[in-house]
């Protein structure tokens, strides 16, 4: 009997145990986790839900191996900020429920694990934490470096996204080229993160004028940044000249020389491996002008073009007629150019007709127009690489 009565007693309060409010209800209400720019200035949000007495507020800065208080609040009084760093911080709390900081001008060493602490009558101390991480963008500048054209991959340019946080990631557009990359990160002391991207391509001559974009981001989106590059640093010898020769009636001639390369060539003339005297010609950049009263200039004129890579050159024979064709001055020879013009009108027009005509089409080839009146240089193409 007095068992039974026992064990229904100690049911009552382990019932009792249950039902009682264990503790009165006291709720600190933070953000968790709060992220914020440097430099910004920012808000950590704390209020407190209760309906007991509120005696105090209280900030720390959870460090090891103490914490550090500093800020605190008490009713009706003004708040104290503790250390250099809570002088800082600006406290925003009516005084009632709401307890909240702002940090303006963040650094990085102001992250952390900050504790807001509400002292209530009668629980005593209730807390919220708080986890300040603060980004940094990264400054972004592309390189381009001389590479000399060649066979196998090289890097080609390179993107670099200096001391940012977190790490930045980095991907590159070469709009269809093949290419790879590679990232060598650098950690600072401060924990922010230097990527370098290294774009790995073909070095071909014909990548000079090509566009690359290289796109840093951080994660979240929180910055995103294109930055777009020419390409133009791929070095190498001239590989193509071309020598024009231009007339302007019965002035003397001059030979213009062209060609590729990067860096951009230099000329130079010679004739018949020797050097052009003064009085026969000037060299003005890339032309050879031939001086005017100058009969006699002909030969085999060179040309080199030469950069730091190499050279290249191209010749051309040049000789004059001493009037042995006759000039198109005459009444007669205009009529015979007319003639000839109409000869081929009139051919045109016969092969239009008979299009279907296979007869026409080979017959085609044999319609050429009259050789010019001046047919005075020959150009001798050979191109020699050294
Ligand atoms: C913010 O802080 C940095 C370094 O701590 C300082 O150089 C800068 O002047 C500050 N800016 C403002 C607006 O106070
Ligand atoms: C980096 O950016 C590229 C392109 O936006 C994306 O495909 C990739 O998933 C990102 N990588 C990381 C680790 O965020
Ligand atoms: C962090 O350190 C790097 C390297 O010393 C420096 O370039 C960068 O400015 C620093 N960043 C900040 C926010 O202090
Ligand atoms: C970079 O180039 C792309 C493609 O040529 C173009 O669409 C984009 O507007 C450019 N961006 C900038 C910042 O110049
Ligand atoms: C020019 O030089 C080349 C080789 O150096 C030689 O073969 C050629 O005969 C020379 N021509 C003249 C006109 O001297």
């Amino acid at each position: 009997m007095i068992l039974l009565r026992l064990r229904c007693s100690l049911r009552l309060f382990l019932l009792l145990l249950l039902a009682a409010p264990a503790t009165p209800q006291v709720t600190v209400i933070v953000d968790g986790k709060v992220k914020a720019k440097l430099g910004s200035d920012i808000k950590l949000f704390c209020k407190v839900k209760t309906l007991e007495l509120i005696s105090q507020v209280t900030w720390q800065r959870k460090l090891s191996p103490n914490n550090e208080n500093f800020l605190t609040y008490s009713k009706g009084e003004e708040p104290l900020h503790l250390t250099p760093f809570g002088e800082r911080v600006r406290f925003l709390g009516n005084g009632d429920l709401g307890g909240s900081i702002l940090i303006p001008n963040v650094t990085l060493t102001d992250e952390g694990t900050y504790l807001c602490i509400y002292t209530t009558f009668p629980s005593g101390t209730n807390e919220g934490e708080i986890q300040l991480s603060i980004w940094v963008e990264p400054s972004v500048e592309v390189q381009l470096n001389p590479v000399l054209s060649g066979p196998n991959p090289d890097v080609i340019a390179e993107c670099v996204a200096f001391a940012s946080k977190p790490a930045a990631n980095i991907s590159w557009n070469t709009y269809g080229l093949l290419y790879t990359s590679k990232e060598i990160p650098t950690q600072h002391p401060n924990g922010t993160v230097t990527i370098r991207s290294q774009l790995w391509m073909v070095p071909s001559p014909g990548l000079n004028g090509h566009q690359a974009t290289c796109l840093v981001s951080l994660p979240d989106q929180i910055f995103e940044k294109y930055t777009n590059v020419s390409i133009t640093n791929i070095q190498y010898a001239p590989q193509t000249v071309h020598v024009t020769v231009q007339r302007v009636k019965e002035d003397p001639p001059s030979i213009e020389c062209w060609a590729d390369g990067n860096p951009p060539a230099t000329y130079t003339w010679s004739r018949e491996n020797g050097s052009i005297p003064n009085d026969v010609a000037q060299v003005m950049g890339n032309t050879l002008h031939f001086s005017r009263g100058n009969t006699d200039y002909n030969g085999l004129y060179v040309c080199e073009a030469t950069n730091s890579i190499g050279r290249n050159s191209h010749s051309v024979y040049l000789y004059k007629y001493s009037g042995a064709i006759p000039h198109c001055y005459t009444g007669l020879c205009i009529a015979v150019s007319l003639l000839a013009v109409l000869v081929i009108i009139a051919a045109v027009c016969y092969c239009i007709r008979e299009q279907r005509n296979k007869y026409c089409r080979e017959g085609d080839r044999e319609v050429q127009t009259p050789g010019t009146q001046e047919e005075r240089e020959r150009v001798a193409d050979t191109t020699s690489q050294f």
